[in-house]
């Protein structure tokens, strides 16, 4: 007898009328039309069952706290970075664990089931650290929490900031952050990049750095990143995260550097809300858009996802744990519109950043994790055009949360009344 079977389900690959059989938390069996006895049976009436959404770029001890202690009148990256720095001293572990509980609430709600999250080091206190771990452990029975030793100030430009970072480490933060570009010079942002990257290689830990998080297209550090990532062996466990001067580089230079970033196997995050945000401030018009090089990076084959990295917090005032959202922004901005660039951008949001987080056992296949989203949508491209509704999200076999179908009831003037998913009935599998 199986724990569970999900029945008539299309996969994001396209397989349709899909059996999905769960036994003690592992997916036993994919294939079309099982029949088979199990103690719960979901008919998935042909709508979109995903392997759970990843964000592999947040920041847990600033989400939820716009407005405090004023929300960001300029609304740019380097007011975001000095209203943190007033919010710092008004912090307090019960209010960081609170509000990081209240976001996984948001995040398996809409079938986010693993986060990697930046904790600001610079503060000697590591408060948020702390307050970071505990909340990592309170939410272990649902949710995966990765965390990195984020220097947001600068490792060399903070005074004893490496040493605030390494104790981070010592706490078990799990992996090595850096933000070269806001160090106080290009060879400083170099220094930092070698330290960082020969502590991560001594401790064996993976790399996720804030790299070139500007429109300077002379910044180098994507450069220094792949270098450092070849020269210590990292090839595979270092990220980048951002890289937006990429959107601004010169084409010839971006040819070279591609081909350093493959050889290296850097991963790639970009951030498309934040980014088409906070990047091209400085311009007049035409307007840079900031995102870096998505469908050039994936066709070189670097592995490339989209993050949410910020809701309600000083950099950025909207966003609401939906990592379809952040696809569909990601999407527009790449220009990524083809049934291929769809996919992909899907993938962004699951597959992907679940490889760069070393989520082997997440994915719709036999022997791994049952942890999966059932949409109301059939097919990825559907489920990015409606933000589709999660209708219940399971994590290890177990139904975690359950949203009613979206529908409207429409009763307009001369025709009868009518009760419809009104978005969806009429478009077919598109
Ligand atoms: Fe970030």
């Amino acid at each position: 007898m199986l724990d569970l079977l999900i029945t008539h389900a299309t996969l994001a690959d396209g397989r349709r009328d899909m059996s999905i059989a769960v036994q003690d938390g592992k997916i036993a069996e994919v294939a079309p039309g099982l029949d088979a006895s199990a103690h719960e049976t979901v008919d998935a009436q042909g709508q979109l069952l995903s392997a759970p959404f990843v964000d592999a770029h947040f920041h847990l001890d600033a989400t939820l706290s716009y407005g405090l202690p004023r929300v960001n009148a300029s609304g740019t990256l380097l007011e975001g970075i000095a209203l943190w720095g007033e919010l710092k001293p008004l912090l307090t572990a019960e209010a960081l664990i609170e509000r990081a509980l209240a976001y996984g609430d948001w995040a398996v709600s809409q079938g986010l089931l693993a986060i990697r999250t930046h904790v600001d080091t610079s503060d000697p206190s590591l408060l948020p650290v702390e307050a970071l771990l505990e909340a990592r452990r309170l939410m272990a029975p649902y949710l995966d929490l990765q965390i990195v030793a984020f220097p947001q100030d600068g490792v060399l430009r903070t005074p004893g900031g490496l040493d605030s970072l390494t104790r981070a480490l010592d706490l078990g933060v799990d992996v090595v952050g850096g933000i070269p570009h806001f160090e106080r010079s290009q060879a400083q942002g170099a220094e930092s990049v070698r330290l960082l990257c020969e502590l991560a290689a001594q401790r064996g830990l993976p790399v996720d750095m804030h790299c070139d998080e500007s429109d300077d297209p002379l910044s180098r550090h994507v450069e220094t990143l792949a270098f450092e990532t070849q020269r210590l062996g990292l090839h595979g466990r270092v990220t980048g995260s951002h890289l937006t001067s990429m959107h601004s580089m010169d084409n010839y230079y971006v040819s070279k550097l591609i081909a350093l970033m493959a050889e290296s196997r850097l991963n790639v995050i970009a951030n498309p809300l934040i980014n088409i945000t906070l990047q091209g401030r400085h311009d007049t018009y035409p307007k840079r858009r900031g995102m870096t090089r998505v469908p050039e990076l994936m066709a070189a084959g670097l592995t490339v996802a989209f993050g949410q990295d910020c809701v309600m917090d000083p950099w950025y005032s909207l966003g609401s744990g939906d990592m379809l959202d952040v696809a569909h922004m990601g999407l527009h901005v790449a220009q990524m519109t083809s049934q291929e660039g769809m996919r992909q951008c899907f993938e962004a949001v699951t597959s992907h950043p679940a490889h760069i987080m070393g989520l082997d056992r997440f994915g719709i296949a036999p022997g791994k994790e049952a942890s999966f989203v059932l949409l109301q949508a059939r097919s990825a491209a559907e489920a990015l055009r409606l933000r589709a509704t999660r209708l219940r999200v399971y994590r290890r076999g177990r139904l975690l949360a359950q949203t009613p179908a979206s529908t409207t009831r429409l009763d307009l003037p001369g025709r009868p009344a009518e009760t419809s998913r009104i978005a969806q009935d009429r478009t077919g599998a598109l």
